[in-house]
């Protein structure tokens, strides 16, 4: 037998991994070679969001079910795969939602999801009973209306007939869990976000639960991201065309799988991710929250260690809103030249000076979390004259994102994280001119990761560990291979200061009137 003909056999039986992914707009699933880490095949199904009301945003999770057990079967079909050669499972997923299940385990009301604004209230009166201080020290963060206990409170006050039935609550991806296994288990990672969390001890904080009136017993387990908590049930087997008793490892909340998947596994490395939302994240080997709360302090998805993290709601949600706004003529013309319509907008962005001559964007179209945790902050443009056109309003649209994401990187730096490498990843990345505009107004270098599958790909390595593959994340990460492409500041850094001050000053002067 030749040498080819061997290795063909032999991948033909290597363990696979599967990644998934229940983001905000679809359910994503990765299939990786549990040798190496490469991605072998994915598929994605859309769900739909819904705003019944100014500022809820809401899905149905039987929607992410129905979209994960497609996009698996999908994989699994167009790759041939044999369900046996499936190591492990990893689950990830948007954070903050609030699933809530009654006693027979069906979902009582639509989740709420991570940008939904409704709890400004309940926030306040959280912070009222616990003190921002002991809060911050005991959660690593303030209350903010996109967590998960805020959400608990508000169901108590405003549909008290359905928080009576609550049996249970869970996260997003931990109701993907509960239907493939029946079990009840979240990670550290995910666990952060709710607020219910002692970060420093990673365990359920009783203090929390008790200020709250949080029954212990409606939280699931809370283990390690790397651990197998679970395994396939016979029925979701069936369903989804896999083998009953996979491993499912634990997983992790999207932004610290999507570090995983990228490789920011350790001091120093910072990485800079714009999808709907726009997130800066620092991994931190010790528990540091930050004294004010204006950066989330939650425990990595790495045994062990921790992260600082800036979160702006409406990032590359600004973008396609923008994008959106243009309507069927823009995407008609740029489907006419051969181009996507996001490529023709920064091409576009690219032919006006730093500044948009005098346009400057507030990107905070869903209220803001970091710097500015205000719900009812809005989106701006400011200084439009006859004279600007759709390049300048692009150019304005990329510069008020990156100018909210060197708030971030400002508060990193601040709290006393060192930026060694600044990586960015995620759809901006992609862009050369964004790139550039990134390296400008952070006035640092940065290296660009092709790291497509970010949260997936974290889930599929988490699940590697889980199941023995790997023998720790850090050793999973280093098998990624990231294509880095570095790009340092150019001319047009020395005028961003200026016009990053006047940005600055903008909000301030706005806030009482959102
Ligand atoms: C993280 C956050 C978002 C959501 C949706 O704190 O709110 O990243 O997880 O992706």
């Amino acid at each position: 037998m030749s040498l080819e003909v061997r290795l063909v056999i032999e991948s033909n039986h290597a363990p696979l991994l599967l990644g998934i992914d229940i983001g905000t707009t679809g359910a994503k699933v990765l299939l990786v070679d549990a040798r190496d880490a490469n991605a072998i095949a994915h598929r994605t199904v859309e769900y739909p969001l819904h705003m019944p009301r100014p500022n809820w945003c809401e899905q149905d999770p039987h929607d992410w079910w129905r979209a994960t057990v497609a996009a698996v079967r999908q994989v699994m079909e167009s790759e041939r795969i044999e369900p046996a050669r499936i190591a492990g499972i990893g689950l990830s997923g948007q954070m903050h939602g609030l699933v809530a299940l009654d006693a027979a385990g069906e979902v009582i009301r639509p989740a709420i999801l991570w940008n939904d604004q409704r709890t400004a209230a309940e926030c306040d009166i959280i912070t009222q009973r616990l003190g921002e201080q002991r809060l911050i020290q005991l959660t690593g963060n303030i209350a903010l209306t996109g967590f998960t206990a805020p959400k608990i409170v508000w169901m108590q006050h405003h549909e008290p007939e359905a928080h009576s039935r609550i049996a249970s609550i869970m996260l997003p991806k931990d109701y993907i869990r509960y239907r493939m296994s029946g079990q009840r288990f979240t990670d550290v990672a995910d666990a952060s976000g709710t607020l219910l969390l002692d970060v420093a001890n990673r365990a359920w904080s009783s203090e929390m639960l008790e200020a709250l009136q949080v029954p212990h017993h409606w939280l699931p387990t809370v283990t390690e991201s790397d651990v197998a908590s679970t395994r396939l049930s016979a029925e979701a087997a069936r369903q989804l065309g896999l083998l009953e008793g996979t491993p499912i490892a634990a997983g992790g909340g999207d932004q610290a799988a999507q570090a995983v998947g990228s490789g920011i596994v350790e001091e120093g490395t910072v990485c800079v991710t714009i999808g709907t939302s726009g997130v800066v994240f620092a991994p931190t080997a010790a528990y540091r929250p930050e004294p004010r709360g204006r950066l989330h302090a939650f425990c990595h998805a790495v045994p062990g260690m921790w992260h600082l993290m800036g979160v702006m709601l409406s990032a590359g949600g600004s973008l396609r809103w923008f994008r959106d706004l243009l309507g069927d003529e823009f995407n008609e013309h740029s489907c006419y030249l051969g181009k996507d319509p996001y490529d023709l907008l920064t091409e576009e962005a690219s032919h006006v000076a730093p500044g948009a001559d005098g346009l400057i964007f507030l990107p905070y179209l869903t209220g803001e979390r970091t710097p500015h945790n205000d719900p009812n902050a809005r989106g701006v443009f400011c200084g439009l004259s006859l004279h600007h056109r759709r390049p300048h309003l692009a150019r304005a649209v990329l510069e008020g994102i990156t100018f909210g994401l060197r708030d971030g990187l400002d508060l990193l730096v601040q709290a006393g994280v060192e930026l060694r490498e600044i990586r960015v990843s995620g759809g901006g990345a992609r862009s050369a001119m964004w790139r550039q505009m990134f390296a400008d107004v952070f006035n640092a270098p940065v290296t660009a990761c092709e790291s497509p599958h970010g949260a997936a790909m974290g889930a599929a390595l988490l699940a590697g560990v889980a199941a023995g593959c790997f023998t720790n994340v850090p050793d999973a990460s280093s098998l990624l291979r990231l294509h880095a492409q570095r790009t340092c500041p150019g001319p047009a850094a020395v005028a961003y200061p200026s016009i990053l001050d006047r940005y600055r000053g903008l909000y301030p002067a706005l806030a009482g009137r959102f």
